[in-house]
């Protein structure tokens, strides 16, 4: 059964009477250092995107941890708390208290969550393991369907399937027991999570596809082909594990592009870069400034917060140190993101008319009008039968602004319930949502997302947007 979710970009306005350049179709936003933001989920909502981490349960109950994630990440990724081992330890009886744990913290920080991973052939209990064909083909339908559904309407994306290539230069499926099962489980995997939460976006999540190469080129083909053929993908995860084996090379932009350009998101989802120094700084930026040179790169999970926190510590490869302190990774990858980054085409509102939004030329400067606070808003919306998902991007006119709220009327019938990076006022008809602490400050043309979930039919008016 194909559920894939019908798109639909709605029309935007913009009221600040300013331009937007539009270059090649897509924004390029640029904070100035003066109103650079001061953490990474900040700097990267600033372009629309989100910065995340691994989280361990287990780890929630030290501070220093606890104080780093919640200051700095907006989007966070159980680092083994979702796997088939734990979620599903004996067949059919499922066990969620970790995960749980994640979810609850998450959510009562303004914290999106990557659902980590339905289908891979590690951490898989041991009674799976000794499965085989289509008793084992059931089982891991069984336990998407109850995993999914478990989380469903709380998950921003699930790697459905992790890992399913081999590495080297075949360009084959990696040989696992879910591979034995038939060359069509992957497709059977995304059809079973759609089904389970069609609001969640759905990822292939694979290792050392980061650059152009026989393993990404594969995974390009098969993306391919699941888009020409309407199975739901709506996004790529690249691991991003690197060290001197694996290094950071200069066509990782190029290779998230093509991706995009197959109409998927892109996303940097575990990554870690060995070293240390200016030499793991300047990889970090490296990687920091591919995605945002991507337009549909929405966003980097790093595996872990210490260096202490990370499955291979000893390479040292996260952005704080064991005590917590910031590293010269830190300080790159929060440049590299206060540099600015483009915005998705699919979502960038439309261009005022430069003849009438734009000053005329002045040879006085002090003649010149002062700048017009104001911001716009634009939906894109993603509908199926019953319910939608709401992405809005608020977008600044030619001042910075400190606060805004975005009214949106829903059609009758449709109720919102629940929304994630603003706070919402009423849940049917005339709604309205205003920022919350750490998105209100967006600097002149630039935007910041929210999003918001609900049943029935989603807004069709053009939301409007009011600034302070
Ligand atoms: O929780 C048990 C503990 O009770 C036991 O005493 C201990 C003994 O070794 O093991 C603990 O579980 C370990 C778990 O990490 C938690 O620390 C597992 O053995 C160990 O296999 C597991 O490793 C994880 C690995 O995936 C395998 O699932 C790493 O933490 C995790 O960072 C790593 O993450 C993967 C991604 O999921 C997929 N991409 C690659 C990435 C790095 O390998």
């Amino acid at each position: 059964m194909n559920r894939s979710p019908r798109r639909r970009v709605l029309a935007a306005t913009l009221s600040a009477a300013s331009a937007v350049l539009v270059a090649s179709g897509a924004v390029l936003l640029s904070a100035g250092n003066a109103n650079a933001a001061t953490t990474l989920g900040a700097s990267a909502a600033a372009s629309g995107r989100y910065f995340g981490t691994a989280v361990a349960a287990y780890k929630l109950s030290d501070t220093v941890y606890s104080t780093i994630l919640d200051r700095e990440f907006d989007m966070v990724t159980p680092e083994n708390e979702m796997k088939w081992d734990a979620t599903e330890p004996s067949q059919n009886s499922f066990s969620y208290s970790s995960a749980d744990q994640i979810v609850s913290h998450a959510q009562s920080h303004n914290q999106r969550i990557r659902g980590h991973a339905l289908a891979w052939h590690q951490q898989q209990p041991s009674w799976a393991q000794s499965l085989s064909g289509t008793a084992l083909r059931s089982a891991m339908t069984n336990h998407i369907t109850n995993v999914a559904t478990h989380y469903k309407g709380k998950i921003y994306s699930w790697d459905v399937v992790n890992e399913a290539f081999a590495d080297g230069s075949t360009g084959a499926r990696r040989d696992s027991n879910l591979q034995r099962t038939g060359n069509d489980w992957i497709e059977v995997a995304f059809r079973t999570a759609r089904a389970a939460d069609p609001a969640a976006k759905l990822c292939y999540n694979d290792y050392n596809t980061d650059g152009i190469n026989a393993k990404s080129t594969a995974v390009y083909n098969m993306v391919a082909d699941f888009k020409s053929r309407g199975v739901p993908i709506d996004c790529v995860g690249f691991q991003g594990h690197f060290n001197s084996g694996s290094p950071v090379t200069s066509d990782i932009q190029q290779n998230l592009a093509r991706f995009a350009a197959l109409g998927v998101d892109v996303q940097i989802t575990e990554l870690d870069i060995a070293g240390s120094g200016t030499a793991q700084a300047g990889n970090y930026s490296t990687v920091v400034k591919a995605c945002l040179a991507v337009a549909r790169c929405n966003g980097i999970t790093v595996w872990g917060i210490r260096d202490s926190d990370s499955w291979r510590a000893s390479d040292t490869p996260l952005l704080f140190d064991n005590s917590g302190n910031k590293k010269a990774a830190y300080t790159a990858a929060l440049d590299a993101l206060n540099s600015g980054g483009t915005t998705d085409p699919t979502t960038t509102p439309p261009t005022t008319n430069p003849t009438t939004s734009s000053p005329p030329p002045s040879s006085n400067p002090t003649t010149t009008p002062p700048a017009t606070a104001g911001c716009g808003a634009t939906v894109s919306l993603n509908q199926w039968t019953g319910g939608f998902v709401a992405t809005v991007k608020v977008t600044a006119g030619s001042a910075k602004i400190n606060g805004w709220t975005v009214g949106v009327n829903l059609p009758s019938g449709a109720a919102i319930t629940n929304s994630w990076n603003a706070s919402a006022t009423g849940s049917s008809g005339a709604v309205s949502f205003a920022n919350v602490s750490y998105n209100g400050s967006v600097n002149a043309g630039a935007s910041t997302e929210f999003g918001f979930q609900g049943t029935g039919v989603g807004p069709s008016v053009t939301p409007t947007c009011t600034a302070r």
